[in-house]
């Protein structure tokens, strides 16, 4: 049972927040701050209740190096003005002077950390790292919602380090949403799923067959859900250890009433990611240099049509390589499709 943050006495304690603060920056500047807007409930009860708050989070992808393009900064900028009080920032989440910090805070304030994936302990959940990180508070609480499929130390090694922890507003919403949408969903039911790696969706997939009428596949899944049917995908990431577990979802979907519907057609480069040499093919014609990032306008109408058939509508993941603009257009013509039907939570 997941415990709850308004069933902690937090007066006066040090709250250690995960947060997903993995937000889009420009030119030092956070050009959407959703996802920043969606965890302040949870900051600002904490701060109503007197408590010490303590945020960290991860943003972008930084491979363990630290790089100031991925410096959540603006990110504390941003939260500073939305709650309307400076904050404190410190330049490295593990830090001793940042442990000070942390301990020397007054009821009231916030202390936001930087970037946690300028290490790579972070991602690879290392103990001793979720350790320097659970010094910071005294209760934990997960509220990054969009985050929570990752298994890193922020969120999961680090939980064995407090005896007290639960979750904040933002999950906790996010889970009665689901569980009441899918205690009773109006079909068709349709699951749209994205993203690299199949190993973070196998359990959401194996959830939903039956469950869902069709679950459409994009992102780099797809590739390997392709190969798993014996396509050519050339040069385009596919996971080669993970086609036997492509083939048995493909098999068990068989066996009931939903239907997989992957990408027909793709966008992609020639020869190496970024080459710039943007190159278009259907599923069947992929060539060998090819690397396949996101899918077409056939694609992109073929979903357009399931989703504009179905009742309830859960989507987890981006279909394309969204972060780069040659290929963001799979996700937003399916986002656009999904607020046309006014169906985006
Ligand atoms: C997201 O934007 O999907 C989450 O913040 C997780 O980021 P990640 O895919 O880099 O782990």
């Amino acid at each position: 049972m997941l415990r709850k943050l308004k069933s902690f006495d937090i007066q006066s304690r040090r709250v250690l927040i995960r947060v997903d603060f993995n937000v889009p920056i420009d030119n030092d500047i956070v050009i959407d701050d959703y996802r920043i807007r969606e965890t302040i409930p949870t900051i600002k009860h904490c701060l109503d209740q007197g408590a010490k708050v303590i945020l960290m989070s991860h943003l972008g992808r930084p491979k363990g190096k630290i790089n100031p393009k991925f410096s959540l900064m603006p990110v504390g900028e941003k939260l500073a003005e939305l709650l309307e009080i400076p904050i404190k920032f410190s330049q490295d989440c593990v830090s001793d002077d940042a442990i000070d910090v942390s301990h020397n805070l007054q009821s009231g304030e916030v202390h936001l950390l930087e970037n946690l994936r300028f290490y790579s302990e972070e991602i690879e959940n290392n103990n001793e790292f979720a350790t320097k990180l659970s010094k910071h508070g005294e209760i934990y609480l997960n509220d990054a919602f969009g985050t929570a499929h990752r298994e890193h130390a922020s969120n999961v090694g680090i939980v064995h380090h407090f005896m007290h922890k639960g979750i904040g507003l933002l999950i906790e919403k996010e889970l009665k949403f689901l569980s009441d949408t899918l205690k009773d969903p109006l079909a068709p039911v349709l699951l749209i799923i994205g993203g690299a790696k199949i190993d973070t969706k196998i359990d959401v997939i194996h959830n939903f067959l039956d469950l869902a009428d069709n679950i459409i596949i994009g992102g780099a899944m797809a590739n390997t859900f392709l190969a798993a049917n014996g396509y050519n995908m050339g040069k385009s990431l596919v996971e080669t250890d993970k086609l036997e577990i492509a083939k048995r979802i493909l098999l068990d979907a068989s066996k009931t009433k939903t239907k997989i519907i992957l990408p027909i057609d793709f966008n992609g480069e020639l020869d190496e990611f970024g080459s710039g040499n943007l190159k278009y093919a259907n599923y069947d014609d992929i060539k060998k240099n090819m690397i396949c990032e996101d899918i077409g306008e056939l694609s992109v109408n073929l979903f357009a049509d399931i989703i504009s058939k179905s009742k309830t509508i859960f989507w987890n993941g981006k279909i394309g390589v969204a972060e780069n603009k040659d290929f963001a257009f799979g996700t937003e013509k399916i986002s656009i499709e999904l607020l046309r039907m006014n169906v985006l939570q």
